[in-house]
C-alpha cells in the first residue's frame, strides 16, 4: 500500500456554516471536493502522528464513500487509529460520547442534520474537536483557510475496509476498529435517567410514539425505548434508517413530523409523541394533542432536572441561543443560577460547559442537550422527559401548563421563508439595518420600539469576538423580533423571523401562538417589507 500526493487546486466555497460544510451530494462527488475538505480539516488541527479519530455519519447517501475516502487519508495523514460506527452509522451525540469517552483527537462527523438526503438531496461534513463538541470557530476558520490556499492532499492506495462487522482491521501503517454504535451512548443514557422508573412507568400502561423519521435514531431508540425499557415493539416507528430518509425531510417539526403529529392529534393518541431529526441530534416533544416549543421545552426541563438522577445536585447554569425564548432566563432568575445567551449553533456551548459554567443548552431550533456530551442531543432529551413524566404522573400538557402558570408564557413562534433568492434576502436585511437609526422610539401599532441591532457575542471564557448573529428588535414590552438569514441551507436563502411576547396572565396561556402573535408578525411584514422585496407573505414552515 502506498500513500499517493495528490495536486489539487483549492475550492472557493468550503466555507464551513452553523453545523459545518453542507452541500449538494453532487458537489460533494466532484473530483477532490471532499478530499479537499478533509486535508484541509488535517493541516489545520495539528493532531499528533498516531492519534486516534473517530469517524460515522448519520448513514445518508453517500455516508458510506465519504468514510472510505476519510479513512484512507487519515491512513495518508498519520493517524494511528480511527474509531468507526458500524456501518459507518454514528448519530452527532453518539460521536460526541465516543470522542469523550475513548479521549480520541477529534471526530468527523458526516451529516446534513435535518436537510433531505438521497442522490439530490444534500450532505455535510464537520470537525469536533477532543472536548465532542463541534469546532469552534477560530478552528473552521483555519480549516477554511487553509481550503483556500490547498495544493494537494495525501491519501492511501488501499481497497475498501469492511465496516459491518466489529472489529479491527489494518489500513497501512493504522488501524481501523469498527465500533458497535450504540451501546456506548446507550450506557450513557443509563447513568443518567432512572430507567427503572421508566420501565414501571411504560408498565403502568403509559404509550408513547417515536419518530425516527428513517433516520439515525432508529436503531438507537430501539436498543433505548423498546428493549432496555420494554416499551412495545412498534413504538418506534420509521426505525430504519434509509439512505434518502424515505424521501422525506427529516425535520423534527410539526410540518415536517406530520405522520407522528396526526397519531397524536388523533383518536386514541398515545400520551407521548417525540421525534429527532437526521443525525439524532434535535428533538421534539409532543404531549396527547399537544406541542411543546422547544424553548418552553428547555425551561420545564430546567425546573425539573433535580427530580433526574444525572442532575439531581443542581444545574450550575443555562445557555440558551439568542433567538430561543427568554422562557429559560426565568427558571434560571428563579434558581439563582446565571443564563447566557449565545449566538445560533451548538459550538457557542462547548467552552461554557467545558467551564463548567452551564449544565443544560437548548435552542429554539428543537434543539436540548447538557454537559454529557458536546452535542444537542434528541433521545437524551426524550428520555428526560420520560424521566419528569415517570416523576411526576401527570400529563405533558398538564406540566407545562402549570409551568406556565409559575412563571408565565413566553408565547413564541417561528416563521421560516425558505429558497429566497439571495440577493432579495441579503437586500432585505440591509433594508432592516439601514432602519436601525429611526426604529428606537417608534410607534408600530400597539408596540414601541424599544432597541434594535446586531448581535455580537463575546464569549467569557476565551474573549473571542462573533459579530453579525442576527437582528433584534426589542419592544417596550419585553417582546422582540429577531430576523436571521440561515447558515445551514444549500439552496437560495432562508429567511427566519422568530417572534415572541412575554404572556403573565393565565386566562390567556391557552391562545393559539399564531393568534398570540399577530400583530407582532404584522410588524415584521412591515419593517422588512418581506412582500414587496420578495414576493412572499407566507412562510414555507412555521414551528
Ligand atoms: C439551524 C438552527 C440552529 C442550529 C443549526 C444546526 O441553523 O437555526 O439553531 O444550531 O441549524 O442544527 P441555521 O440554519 O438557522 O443557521
Ligand atoms: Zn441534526
Amino acid at each position: 500500500m502506498t500513500v499517493r500526493t495528490v495536486s489539487t487546486t483549492p475550492f472557493a466555497d468550503q466555507k464551513p456554516g452553523t453545523s459545518g460544510l453542507r452541500k449538494k451530494v453532487i458537489a460533494f462527488q466532484k473530483p477532490h471536493y471532499l478530499e479537499n475538505f478533509v486535508q484541509s480539516i488535517f493541516d489545520s488541527i495539528g493532531a499528533p502522528a498516531g492519534s486516534t479519530l473517530t469517524v460515522g455519519g448519520d448513514g445518508r447517501y453517500y455516508n458510506r464513500e465519504a468514510i472510505q475516502i476519510i479513512l484512507k487519508m487519515a491512513a495518508a495523514n498519520g493517524f494511528g487509529r480511527v474509531l468507526v460506527g458500524q456501518g459507518g452509522i454514528l448519530s452527532t451525540p453518539a460521536a460526541s460520547c465516543v470522542i469523550r469517552k475513548y479521549q480520541t483527537f477529534g471526530g468527523i462527523v458526516l451529516s446534513a442534520s435535518h436537510n433531505p438526503g438521497g442522490p439530490d438531496g444534500d450532505f455535510g461534513i464537520k470537525y469536533n474537536i477532543g472536548n465532542g463538541g463541534p469546532a469552534p470557530e477560530k478552528v473552521t476558520e483555519a480549516i477554511f483557510d487553509r481550503s483556500k490556499t490547498i495544493t494537494a492532499y495525501r491519501i492511501l492506495e488501499a481497497v475498501d475496509v469492511g465496516l459491518d462487522v466489529v472489529g479491527e482491521t489494518p489500513l497501512g501503517g493504522m488501524v481501523v476498529q469498527v465500533i458497535d454504535p450504540v451501546s456506548d451512548y446507550a450506557d450513557l443514557m443509563e447513568t443518567l435517567f432512572d430507567f427503572g422508573a421508566i420501565r414501571a412507568l411504560l408498565a403502568g400502561g403509559f404509550r408513547l410514539k417515536f419518530d425516527a423519521m428513517h433516520a439515525v435514531t432508529g436503531p438507537y431508540a430501539k436498543e433505548i425505548i423498546e428493549q432496555r425499557l420494554g416499551a412495545p415493539v412498534g413504538s418506534v416507528m420509521n426505525g430504519v434508517p434509509l439512505t434518502d430518509f424515505g424521501n422525506g425531510h427529516p425535520d423534527p417539526n410539526l410540518t415536517y413530523a406530520h405522520e407522528l403529529v396526526e397519531i397524536v392529534y388523533g383518536d386514541n393518541a398515545p400520551d407521548f409523541g417525540a421525534a429527532s431529526d437526521g443525525d439524532g441530534d434535535r428533538n421534539m416533544i409532543l404531549g396527547r394533542g399537544f406541542f411543546v416549543t422547544p424553548s418552553d421545552s428547555l425551561a420545564v426541563l430546567a425546573a425539573n432536572a433535580t427530580r433526574v438522577p444525572g442532575y439531581k445536585a443542581g444545574l450550575a447554569g443555562i445557555a440558551r441561543s439568542m433567538p430561543t425564548s427568554a422562557a429559560a432566563d426565568r427558571v434560571a432568575a428563579a434558581l439563582g443560577i446565571p443564563c447566557y445567551e449565545t449566538p445560533t449553533g451548538w459550538k457557542f456551548f462547548g467552552n461554557l460547559m467545558d467551564a463548567g459554567r452551564v449544565t443544560l443548552c437548548g435552542e429554539e431550533s428543537f434543539g436540548t442537550g447538557s454537559d454529557h456530551v458536546r452535542e444537542k442531543d434528541g433521545l437524551w432529551a426524550v428520555l428526560f422527559w420520560l424521566n419528569v413524566l415517570a416523576v411526576r404522573d401527570q400529563s405533558v400538557e398538564a406540566i407545562v401548563r402549570e409551568h406556565w402558570a409559575k412563571f408565565g408564557r413566553n408565547v413564541y413562534s417561528r416563521h421560516d421563508y425558505e429558497g429566497l433568492p439571495l440577493e432579495a434576502a441579503n437586500e432585505l436585511m440591509k433594508h432592516v439595518h439601514d432602519s436601525f437609526p429611526s426604529l428606537p422610539g417608534s410607534q408600530l401599532g400597539s408596540y414601541q420600539v424599544q432597541f434594535c441591532d446586531d448581535f455580537s457575542y463575546t464569549d467569557p471564557v476565551d474573549g473571542s469576538v462573533s459579530t453579525g448573529q442576527g437582528v433584534r428588535i426589542g419592544f417596550t414590552d419585553g417582546s422582540r423580533v429577531v430576523l436571521r438569514l440561515s447558515g445551514t441551507g444549500t439552496e437560495g436563502a432562508t429567511l427566519r423571523i422568530y417572534l415572541e411576547a412575554y404572556e403573565p396572565d393565565v386566562s390567556r396561556h391557552h391562545l393559539d401562538a399564531q393568534v398570540a402573535l399577530a400583530e407582532l408578525i404584522g410588524l415584521a411584514l412591515q419593517v422588512t417589507e418581506l412582500k414587496a422585496r420578495t414576493g412572499r407573505d407566507q412562510p414555507t414552515v412555521i414551528t
